[in-house]
C-alpha cells in the first residue's frame, strides 16, 4: 500500500474518563464518563511541538516519550507512514493515576487523532484494529474499549487481540467519584494481585459479573449484590486503606461503591435519589464529583468545539 497523504486542516479529539472493572468484572468491564480529555492536532512541515494544559502539564514529556504521541507513532505506523511533523495541543482533565483511565484516554486520543489527519484514515485502519492497537499498547482491553465505544463495554481477549461489546447503561445511573489526592500507580496495584484465587471466589465473581451486566443496563437495583467483588479489592486495600474504608462506608449505607479500575478513586453507582445520601456518607475529607455517563467514547469534534 502506497504511503498514505495527510490533511492539512487540524482536527480536535475528545475522549473521556472511563472507570474499569466496576467490582467483579476485572480486566473486563468498563464504564465511560462525562469528563474529558480534548487534543488537537496538525500535520506540520517537520519536528514535533507539544503544548500541554490541565494534569499532567508539570510533569508530562513533551517529546517522543510522551504516551500520546508514542500512540499516534504506532496508529501511523499501522496507517502506512509517519507525517513529516506534528504540532498537538493537549487540554488534560483526567486525572493521572486515580483509576479514571488517563492513560487509556491519551493512547485513544492519539490513535483516533492519527487517523483522523490522514485521508483515507478508516479504511486503512477499522475501528476495530483501533481497538487491538489501544489494546495492545495497554496491555488490557476495558479501558481502552469503554474509552472508544462510550457506554458500558464488556471486553475480552480473543487470540491475543481485544475484543469489545457497548451496551447502554440505565440513564438513571449517577456516576459520582471520590478521588484521592495522592496517585498509585497501576503497576503497584496489578502487583498486589495473587497468582492464583479461590475457585469459590471465582465463581462468585463470575456469578456477579454476569449480574452487573443486567443491573447496569436494565434493573440497577441490583447493582448492590451486582457489584461484589473478591478478585482484585481486598488484594489491594494495602495500597489504598482511605478508599477501601470509603467504598465499605458507602456499602453499608446501601450504596453500591467501588474501587475505580486500579484505584484509589471510589466509583459510586448512586441515582437522582440517592446522590446526595452518598455525599453525605462519605464523610469529612472526601469530595464528591457527580460525573454523568458519557454514551460517545473517543470522538472527533469540528475545530471550533469549545475545549
Ligand atoms: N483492569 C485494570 C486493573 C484497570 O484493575 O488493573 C486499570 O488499568
Amino acid at each position: 500500500m502506497a504511503g498514505p497523504a495527510f490533511r492539512a486542516a487540524a482536527v480536535r479529539v475528545r475522549v473521556p474518563a472511563t472507570s474499569a472493572n466496576l467490582g467483579p468484572g476485572f480486566d473486563a468491564l468498563g464504564l465511560s464518563l462525562g469528563l474529558y480529555d480534548d487534543v488537537v492536532v496538525r500535520v506540520a512541515d517537520s519536528g514535533l511541538h507539544i503544548d500541554i494544559a490541565g494534569e499532567g502539564s508539570d510533569n508530562l514529556p513533551r517529546d517522543e516519550k510522551h504516551l500520546l504521541v508514542r500512540s499516534m507513532r504506532a496508529a501511523f505506523d499501522a496507517l502506512g507512514g509517519q507525517p513529516r511533523g506534528l504540532e498537538i495541543v493537549c487540554a488534560n482533565r483526567i486525572p493521572h493515576g486515580r483509576g479514571l483511565g488517563s492513560s487509556s484516554a491519551a493512547i485513544c486520543a492519539g490513535i483516533v487523532a492519527a487517523r483522523a489527519v490522514t485521508i483515507g484514515g478508516e479504511h486503512r485502519l477499522d475501528d476495530d484494529a483501533l481497538l487491538e492497537l489501544a489494546t495492545e499498547i495497554e496491555g488490557h482491553p476495558d479501558n481502552v474499549a469503554a474509552c472508544l465505544l462510550g457506554g458500558f463495554t464488556l471486553a475480552w481477549m480473543e487470540g491475543g487481540v481485544g475484543r469489545a461489546v457497548r451496551s447502554e447503561p440505565s440513564d438513571s445511573i449517577v456516576p459520582v467519584v471520590f478521588v484521592p489526592g495522592k496517585p498509585v500507580l497501576t503497576e503497584t496495584a496489578r502487583g498486589l494481585l495473587p497468582r492464583n484465587v479461590p475457585h469459590v471466589d471465582a465463581a462468585a465473581n463470575a456469578g456477579r459479573a454476569a449480574l452487573l451486566v443486567e443491573a447496569l443496563t436494565r434493573r440497577p437495583e441490583l447493582l448492590m449484590p451486582a457489584t461484589e467483588d473478591r478478585l482484585h479489592q481486598e488484594y489491594r486495600a494495602p495500597a489504598m486503606p482511605e478508599s477501601a474504608a470509603l467504598v465499605e462506608r458507602l456499602r453499608a449505607d446501601g450504596i453500591p461503591a467501588v474501587i475505580s479500575g486500579a484505584g484509589p478513586t471510589v466509583l459510586a453507582l448512586a441515582s437522582e435519589e440517592t446522590a446526595q445520601k452518598v455525599e453525605m456518607s462519605a464523610g469529612e475529607g472526601w469530595a464528591a464529583n457527580r460525573l454523568g455517563l458519557d454514551l460517545s467514547g473517543a470522538s472527533v469534534l469540528p475545530l471550533a468545539a469549545a475545549a
